[in-house]
């Protein structure tokens, strides 16, 4: 018996995971009230407990998904630290769900810099302001330095902080969800050994 071409809702998956992923955020932008592009980012600590936190999706291509923080942050240290993560996308209008898992290596400088300077001027002070994740005294203390760093800055040539760039995450698997009636959902899997290979795709239980 010939093996049925794998779909979700009823639409074929195709052979590559990275165009319907592109078409599925292209979706997703057309029906989330607020940005599509949020996804949950898993790392582990040091003690191998997980931890989870919402980035923005920056880019994304063959080579990867991007996305840029604070490399002095608790998870900028725990991906430094293990060279691997997680992500997951919940569209919740559409029903869907899409999880990334593999190693993470540091974007080129030109890359973050392209970024960095794309950014609005406040986000580019917020960029130099935020100790991000480290203990605040209280609110004064960081918009004292944002007022400070306004001042610096305020012409709007602000440099990327040497602690702040992207990750590229090089998926080893994605799997697509799409909700079903009773509970029936289609799950749709693409992995692969390592990023040079190629993709194997599975259809798995709900
Ligand atoms: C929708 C949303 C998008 C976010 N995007 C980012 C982001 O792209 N980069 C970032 O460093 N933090 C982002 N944050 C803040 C993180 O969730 C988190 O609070 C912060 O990065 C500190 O995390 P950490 O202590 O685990 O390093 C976002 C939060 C939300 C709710």
């Amino acid at each position: 018996m010939a093996k049925e071409a794998l779909t979700l809702g009823e639409k074929p998956v195709g052979d590559d995971p990275f165009a319907l992923f592109a078409n599925w955020l292209g979706d997703a932008e057309g029906s989330e009230p607020n940005d599509p592009n949020a996804m949950a980012l898993a790392t582990v600590d040091e003690a191998g407990l997980p931890d989870v936190r919402m980035v923005l999706l920056k880019g994304f291509d063959a080579a990867g998904f991007v996305f840029y923080t604070n490399f002095e942050s608790n998870k900028g240290r725990q991906l430094l630290a293990s060279g691997k993560a997680a992500l997951c996308f919940h569209w919740k209008t559409l029903r869907r769900q899409v999880r990334i898992r593999g190693p993470v290596a540091v974007v080129g400088e030109a890359e973050a810099d392209a970024y960095f300077a794309s950014r609005p001027l406040g986000s580019r002070i917020g960029a130099w302001a935020s100790d991000q994740s480290r203990p605040l005294e209280s609110r004064e203390v960081l918009e004292t330095r944002v007022a400070e760093l306004g001042e610096r800055y305020g012409d709007g040539a602000v440099p990327r902080p040497a602690h702040w760039s992207g990750f590229r995450l090089a998926p080893l698997q994605i799997e697509f969800w799409h909700d079903g009636a009773f509970r029936l959902h289609d799950r749709a899997v693409f992995s692969r050994q390592d990023e040079a290979g190629g993709w194997r795709i599975e259809r798995l239980y709900p």
